[in-house]
């Protein structure tokens, strides 16, 4: 994990943090025994799973099993990596991160924030020139495509002048100066040195974060001139593939799914026919970073192509990353030369919602896209076609999902269920198991595997257990550090933990839940919380510790006699002497064992 401050510094950070009025910024609250209940920003659910422990100062959903410190929390919610969580963290604080080595960061900071200044003033702008008598025309272009003037405020659409550089002055007026413009991306240098607007004579579309922040800008020509549309370039605030247009107000409609579409207008216009669980991938394919982003605040993702986009091999492409990321993702697919926009104006949002109860699951639409690429009137086309069918089939790894498309496919493309699945058999690797059933050798040879498999994730789990418990009691640790030491902790992570814990308790500084979750990557955080808030709440902690100290022995003795005895038993190379020495180590092994 990239750490640019010292640990102390976060710990202040965090502690000057407290995380129930952080998360009480972001979702509502309700007390409920010692702790806080609300409904979960990482998932979304209708009944509150989503629970902060004022004294551990943890949240975990026992939905989602997001969990983690207010650190961690601020990372998902608002999207951001450990670092800038901490400095935003810092900054509400009102604590003063220190110069020096992330000077570096600070000045990327100071910029990001300036450049989303100068994004504000030039929305501001933009939305003055729409409103201005001598831009009618603007306002009766949106008018013609049936944008009402509520929606314009609501959605902040604006004007840039047909001046070359009306954006510009205004700015310089403000007192940013000519670099930092041009790292906005609103600004451009001509040849000869002078500045110039990028955006100009065209309707603004401002980019917005979901804290509101105005990341970037599209904007369209009033007429069929080209290019259509004009958007921000990648800046230090921006980059288009990890933001969806829309997705501000989406978020809020409580839907449990989320349309993506290709444009600004297909958003707005949904909007106003009440559909406003729409985000737009602005005319590019969806990346996965779009697909964790939407994955937090929807359960199912429904992907709205033009007739012309849909069917590509990129198009098809995007949808298996975000099926890979554990999206539900299907696939609405618009007639013919229409797009949302102009479908939903012409027949209703009755008629587009349709269009979403009939949209397909990933493997319907890529079995249909096949279908429209080969021509499956002669044999030779049909048997291709079977092959391509059974290939996609194979891939899904639930049987009765399997069994239910075949049927579905074997009667809507007049192909015999019997030969799908005889094709979609051959490309099915046997399962793992499959064997073991014909000799009995395997059988036991992978039951006691598993067994080992079972005994070392306990074993992984009491060192979390006993990590946990010392951060929840520091005198625990005093039962701990003559019995047992960090490296003798199995899971490699939680290694460097323990060396961490166990460093920072013997040089009497103090370690608190909170921290240890800190300690711990993502992934492991999770884990940690989990057991922090659920697990470790024994009667007897000091118990607890001295039964897991116990049991913690008990795994490395066995484990090295395990080993001893394997040695023994494959010894033609060892002399006498080295095996009565083992045998001697065994011997001391049992015993230690009977003693604990
Ligand atoms: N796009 C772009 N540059 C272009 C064309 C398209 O960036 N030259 C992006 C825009 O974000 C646009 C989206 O791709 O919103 C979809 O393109 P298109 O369907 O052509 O535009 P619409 O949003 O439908 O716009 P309109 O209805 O005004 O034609
Ligand atoms: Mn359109």
């Amino acid at each position: 994990m990239q750490r640019f401050y010292p640990d102390e510094l976060i710990e202040e950070i965090r502690i000057s943090n407290d995380i129930i009025s952080v998360v009480g910024e972001y979702i509502q609250l309700k007390r409920k025994g010692k702790g806080f209940f609300g409904l979960c920003p990482f998932h979304s659910e209708k009944t509150p799973s989503f629970h902060v422990d004022p004294v551990k100062q943890l949240y975990y959903c026992f939905g989602c099993g997001n969990g983690g410190s207010v650190i961690q929390f601020v990372m998902g919610v608002e999207n951001l990596d450990y670092i800038e969580a901490v400095k935003f963290l810092a900054d509400k604080a009102g604590i003063l991160l220190p110069e020096g080595e992330d000077e570096k960061y600070k000045e990327i900071a100071r910029k990001k924030k300036q450049i989303l200044k100068i994004n504000v003033e030039a929305a501001r702008f933009f939305y003055e020139q729409i409103e201005d008598e001598k831009n009618s025309f603007a306002r009766e272009y949106l008018a013609s495509r049936g944008i009402k003037r509520r929606t314009v405020r609501k959605f902040g659409i604006g004007y840039s002048l047909k001046d070359w550089d009306a954006l510009y002055k205004h700015l310089k007026a403000k007192g940013y100066d000519d670099d930092i413009l041009l790292e906005s991306g609103l600004v451009l240098k001509n040849k000869s040195g002078g500045y110039y607007d990028r955006f100009r004579g065209r309707i603004i579309f401002p980019i917005f974060d979901l804290r509101g922040n105005v990341l970037g800008f599209g904007g369209r020509v009033l007429d069929n001139s080209e290019p259509k549309y004009m958007n921000s370039p990648e800046t230090m605030v921006y980059n288009k593939r990890k933001h969806l247009y829309g997705l501000n107000f989406a978020k809020n409609s409580s839907h449990k799914r989320i349309i993506v579409v290709e444009g600004y207008m297909d958003v707005i216009s949904l909007f106003q026919f009440g559909i406003i669980n729409t985000v737009a991938s602005l005319g590019t394919a969806l990346t996965e970073s779009q697909g964790r982003l939407l994955k937090k605040y929807t359960e199912e993702i429904i992907i709205s192509f033009d007739a012309d986009t849909a069917g590509k091999a990129a198009t098809i492409r995007g949808l298996d990353i975000l099926d890979s990321i554990g999206c539900n993702v299907k696939v609405l697919e618009m007639p013919e030369g229409e797009d949302p926009d102009e479908f939903v104006k012409k027949y209703g949002a009755d008629a587009f919602n349709s269009l979403i109860n009939k949209s397909l699951s990933l493997v319907e639409y890529k079995i249909k896209a096949l279908k429209s690429e080969i021509d499956t009137n002669n044999t030779e086309g049909k048997i291709i076609f079977l092959n391509k069918t059974a290939d996609v089939l194979s891939k899904l790894d639930n049987d009765i999902e399997r069994e239910m498309y075949i049927k579905k496919i074997a009667k809507e493309y007049e192909i015999s269920q019997e030969s799908i699945y005889a094709e979609v058999l051959k490309r099915i690797k046997p399962k793992k198991g499959f064997r073991a059933v014909v000799t009995n050798i395997n059988t036991k040879s992978r039951f006691e595997k598993d067994k080992g498999k079972d005994e070392y994730q306990r074993a992984i789990k009491n060192e979390r257990i006993l990590l946990s418990l010392i951060s929840i009691d520091n005198s625990l640790f005093n039962l701990v550090k003559d019995k047992i030491s960090p490296e003798s902790f199995e899971d490699e992570d939680n290694r460097r933990i323990a060396k961490a814990v166990f460093e920072r308790l013997n040089s009497n500084k103090g370690l608190v839940p909170a921290e240890l979750i800190n300690l711990a990557d993502n992934k492991n955080s999770n884990i940690f919380t989990r057991l922090l808030q659920e697990e470790c709440n024994f009667e007897d902690n000091k118990k607890a510790i001295l039964d897991i100290i116990k049991k913690m022995e008990l795994f490395k003795l066995t484990k090295r006699e395990r080993e001893i005895l394997n040695v023994i038993s494959n010894s033609k190379d060892k002399t006498a002497e080295e095996v009565r020495n083992m045998k001697l180590e065994l011997q001391q092994i049992l015993y230690k064992k009977k003693s604990i």
